[in-house]
């Protein structure tokens, strides 16, 4: 099946006491299911999946996501977030450019 959007969420957990931090064990699962709720919720006509995934290996911004096809990372996403990135990101083709990834900082 072809996605018109794929959403992969990061839920790399890393052991206690290590030097990075990580999205599992900030609320990773708890966004992968909101992301999912919602996109059953919406029911869209689009093929939408959003998916678990290890590091995205931008670790230390806060929760990660990445969006395909554009390829957009949106870190410190908390599950508030999640309705405004499906509605303007997901349906109407506009990332939500105060979570995008600064490139200059990473
Ligand atoms: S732990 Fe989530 S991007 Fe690395």
């Amino acid at each position: 099946m072809k996605f018109n959007k794929h959403i992969f969420i990061c839920i790399n957990q890393r052991a206690e006491g290590a030097a990075r931090p990580s999205c599992g064990e900030a609320h990773g699962m708890a966004i992968v299911e909101a992301f999912k709720k919602k996109l059953k919720d919406l029911n869209l006509s689009i093929n939408v999946r959003a998916q678990r995934a290890g590091c995205l290996d931008i670790c230390d911004f806060g929760q990660t996501i990445v969006v395909y096809p554009e390829g957009v990372f949106y870190v410190g996403v908390e599950v508030n977030d999640v309705d405004e990135i499906i509605e303007e990101h997901i349906v109407n083709d506009r990332p939500v450019k105060r979570l995008i990834l600064d490139k200059a900082k990473y």
